[in-house]
């Protein structure tokens, strides 16, 4: 399952690189809405920092096809063919989805805002690469964002559909782990997510347990570069 950070901060995803295995960076309106920076140059400045072979996602904002395409057309300019964008799974949505494969073969579509199995298959049929199912906000209308998930893999599989899951909206650990043990093909995690998925209060107690028994042996800030 590749990973994926779900934020356009430049500080955070800076911070969060050299330390986790990302793969790449997700965007949508509301996160770039977050930024506070004009789209275009925070997305300029994140995929400088990524590198041109990391996956980064960035979603489409008009509402019909005609003007999805457009705001695809502008994205690759700007950020590159290989940028995978985002097209919400309505009407409009898979009318460009399908319309964007057969004038593309090679585009990287990720179909976004998906809440149902169904959306998630008619993506996937109609050209998609990524399916996008919304974790947290499916289980906060009373259903269940990993079965969700589950559902859609299976349905991918029996079917043949060469579209892989790029599971978003996380709130916790939990979740993250139950799709990586279910094996989708990617999960996009907000920072303060990412950072929940090693944060553990007794991993801490036995490190800080080895470092005080060794400086028991061999003094205080002596580390195996500097022991006798
Ligand atoms: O792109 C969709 C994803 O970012 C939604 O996450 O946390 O707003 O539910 P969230």
């Amino acid at each position: 399952m590749k990973l994926l950070i779900d934020d356009a901060n430049i500080d955070a995803i800076k911070a969060l690189y050299p330390i986790y295995p990302i793969d790449g960076v997700t965007t949508n309106p509301s996160i770039l809405a977050k930024s506070g920076r004009q789209p275009y140059d925070v997305l300029r400045e994140i995929r400088a920092f990524i590198g041109a072979e990391a996956e980064l996602h960035v979603q489409v904002v008009g509402r019909t096809a005609d003007a999805m395409l457009e705001d695809v057309e502008r994205i690759h300019a700007e950020l590159g063919a290989q940028t995978y964008t985002k097209i919400p799974v309505n009407p409009a949505g898979l009318e460009a989805i399908q319309r964007l494969r057969k004038a593309q073969p090679d585009a990287h579509i990720t179909a976004t805002a998906i809440y149902t199995p169904m959306q998630a298959f008619l993506a996937a049929k109609a050209g998609a690469d990524y399916a996008a199912p919304y974790i947290n906000r499916i289980d906060n209308l009373g259903a269940d964002g990993i079965a969700t998930a589950k559902i859609i893999q299976d349905m991918f599989t029996k079917n043949g559909l060469p579209c892989n899951i790029l599971a978003a909206s996380f709130k916790n650990s939990q979740q993250v782990q139950a799709l990586a043990q279910y094996g989708v093909g990617a999960a996009t995690i907000a920072p303060a997510v990412i950072e929940g998925l090693v944060r553990n209060a007794a991993v801490a107690a036995a490190i800080d347990d080895f470092t005080r028994d060794f400086e028991s042996l061999c003094g205080k800030g002596v580390t195996m570069k500097d022991a006798k």
